[in-house]
């Protein structure tokens, strides 16, 4: 064999060896080579090509980018339109969608459908011939897109060529190309680094990518796609069933949907739903729905369409996370510390699941970006559990003569000034405890669950007693009498009775949860604990220096300066001693005992989904002896990562911090 000869050879092997780790990495999830392996596997490959340019193929794994920008979009006539889908927004929509799939085929038995998330990105077919990849285009107007093969190519998860044989000569597959969560949250934090636009969603996101000119661009972009349909198929077959069709593709080396099930009743199907709906907002990417698909193969053809969407499949859509509304006023309300928060008041609008009629606007940093004025027609987003948000305003909507809004000079509880410090985004009421508002929030935060933990002593309670003038400060609800309580209206003689029970356990308390109580800006409880264990006793967290401080593991300088200045305000120090007064106390702190915890000065952070809520993992490694923080630093000796973890994941990588999964964690405490 010539020297040729051998490169050829050895070409052809790298490529199937480099498709295959492609596949196992992007498409399978399951890694089974280092990245420098695989590395070193492109460079010899690209090593190879220079020397031999003629034996470059389109389809090598060293030409998914290719040369030069295009000038603009070519047309794409579609060889079979891509359709789309009708919608179902309750199950008896979807139910009388299934009872007339039923009647046109004249069946008595219970219909099998492929079911699968409705993916929230932008439809794409991708041709491939002889098991090339030829053609990407996008859906367009249905029958004609433009053609994105430049971009599509980049997308590491699509294969230029088909695994295998046994595909057909012609084959369309159409699916969903998007940009996962993750790489949508990365890419946004790296336009607002570097003072770039941000994409308003993952969907925008992909879309945007995918109409670029350039594929430079298209490749830096995270986007992935998964395949849920059929376009021209010639030479070949795929299977009876859609679901079998979709397994084909998979072995072809493209990647569908890891939640396609099979389902063969309406129950099954209304379950479904449900988990995918409950399951949402911890999936890897944004779904708006789930698509139900009439299995049979035969069924479908029986079926046929209706206007521009099949009769054999329909869309069960989750309520829209995004409606339009106007924002009747502004007002500005004042937080525990004092931070002045600006809100708007919407024309109540279901979006979400819930009527939303606020809004909270965060700060008047926001309210300037993104130019909200009071009257504005106003997108607002609601997404899962997820505090309602006014995504943007429509501007063309505005009424001409519309000011923006200012910061008021003076707090609307209390009319003290409002102070917004330089470079800062926060302003703050300046009133302390003298403002009722900041008086109201800081007794709420103390009689909380995880703080003193008062039962009975609730939020209308609270706002009653501070309206009422009965107390000034955190120690005054100690000092009110069975009587006075009773006194208010709807408090019985018997819930007053309880509350001054409730209030008497109150008393007995850890150190870690009355610093907690105190309400110290930026001190959670996670710090509190800390405080707590570090100092043993409440004199010497008084008297804390910033060098002691900062030693503890999740305290930084600012918040060490929050500490200090809480203790140097003699207020405070007067409320703490009359707490004391009252008969506040706990029991000694011990120094822990560092021998016997096998986890004791270890740092852990914790992030992504897991199998079991963070506050039960949390409490168990705390119980082992170590600290759990909420932010990655150079101090953490470990993050443990569920599924979809973002940037804290990324920023452990960068800091060369050890990443554990359950199974990992597991192993590790095994392992002392
Ligand atoms: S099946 C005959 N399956 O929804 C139409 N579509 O509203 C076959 N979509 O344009 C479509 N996820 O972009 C199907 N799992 C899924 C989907 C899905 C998203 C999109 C698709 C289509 C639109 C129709």
């Amino acid at each position: 064999m010539n020297r040729f000869g051998s490169a050829q050879e050895r070409i052809q092997q790298l490529r199937d060896e480099i498709d295959r780790h492609n596949q196992l990495y992007y498409v399978l999830d399951d890694p089974q080579i280092p990245d420098s392996e695989y590395d070193r596997l492109l460079r010899e490959l690209q090593g190879l090509e220079a020397e031999h340019p003629e034996l470059i193929t389109p389809d090598s794994p060293t030409q998914r980018v290719g040369g030069t920008p295009l000038k603009a979009f070519n047309q794409v006539q579609h060889r079979l339109p891509m359709l789309s889908l009708d919608n179902a927004f309750s199950e008896e929509e979807f139910a009388s969608f299934a009872r007339r799939v039923k009647e046109r085929l004249g069946s008595d038995s219970e219909i099998r459908f492929c079911v699968e998330p409705k993916l929230d990105g932008l439809a794409v077919s991708l041709r491939y011939e002889v098991g090339i990849l030829v053609q990407a285009a996008t859906r367009g107007d249905g029958s004609q897109g433009e053609d994105v093969t430049h971009n599509v190519r980049t997308i590491p998860s699509i294969p230029l060529r088909l695994l295998g044989e046994d595909w057909p000569q012609i084959l369309e597959v159409r699916g969903e190309v998007f940009m996962p969560k993750a790489g949508f949250e990365r890419f946004n934090q790296q336009a607002r680094r570097l003072g770039e636009k941000e994409f308003v969603n993952p969907r925008n996101a992909a879309a945007g990518s995918l109409r670029q000119l350039d594929p430079q661009i298209t490749a830096t972009r995270p986007l992935d796609m998964f395949c849920y349909g059929f376009g021209e198929i010639e030479g070949g077959n795929l299977a009876q069933s859609h679901s079998a069709s979709i397994g084909r593709l998979k072995q072809w080396g493209l990647r569908t949907s890891p939640e396609l099930k099979t389902l063969t009743n309406l129950e099954q199907c209304a379950s479904y739903f449900e988990q995918i709906a409950a399951r949402r907002d911890g999936l890897k990417y944004d779904i708006d729905g789930v698509v139900f698909k009439v299995d049979s193969l035969a069924d479908q053809e029986q079926l046929g369409f209706v206007a521009r969407s099949p009769r054999w499949a329909i869309a069960r859509k989750f309520p829209a996370q995004e409606e339009l509304t106007t924002v009747e006023s502004i007002e500005f309300q004042v937080g525990r510390t004092g931070a002045i928060t600006p809100v708007a008041r919407l024309k109540p609008v279901f979006v979400g699941g819930v009527t939303v009629s606020n809004a909270t606007l965060h700060n008047m940093d926001e309210v300037a970006k993104k130019d909200i004025r009071v009257g504005d027609t106003v997108f607002v987003r609601r997404a899962g559990d997820v505090i309602p948000e006014v995504v943007r305003v429509l501007v063309e909507r505005r009424a001409g003569d519309v000011a923006p809004v200012q910061l008021p000079a003076h707090c609307p509880e209390c009319n003290s000034d409002i102070i917004k410090p330089e470079g800062e985004a926060v302003a703050r009421c300046s009133g302390g405890l003298y403002c009722s508002a900041q008086r109201k929030q800081a007794i709420k935060h103390f009689a909380s669950r995880r703080a003193m933990d008062i039962e009975g002593l609730g939020d209308k309670l609270v706002d009653v007693i501070v309206d009422n003038g009965m107390v000034q400060d955190l120690a005054g609800i100690y000092s009110l009498s069975h009587a006075q309580y009773a006194g208010l209206e709807r408090m019985g003689d018997k819930s007053a009775e309880n509350l001054i029970q409730a209030l008497e356990k109150s008393k007995h308390t850890t150190l870690a949860r009355f610093l907690y109580a105190l309400g110290i800006r930026e001190v959670g409880e996670v710090t509190a604990a800390a405080l707590a264990s570090h100092f043993c006793k409440l004199e010497a967290v008084k008297q804390a220096e910033s060098n002691d401080l900062s030693t503890i593991e999740g305290i930084g300088p600012i918040m060490a300066e929050h500490i200090i200045a809480f203790f140097r305000q003699s207020h405070n120090l007067e409320v703490i001693q009359k707490l004391l007064d009252v008969g506040v106390h706990w029991d000694e702190v011990e120094a822990p005992a560092v021998e016997t915890q096998i986890l004791s000065g270890k740092s852990f952070v914790i992030t992504g989904t897991l199998s079991r809520p963070r506050s039960e993992i949390k409490d168990e490694l705390q119980a082992m002896g170590a600290k759990v923080v909420g932010s990655v630093s150079k101090k953490t000796d470990y993050l443990l990562a569920g599924s979809d973890a973002g940037s804290k994941l990324a920023k452990a990588q960068g800091l060369g911090i050890t990443v554990l999964d359950e199974d990992g964690l597991r192993w590790l405490l095994d392992s002392f």
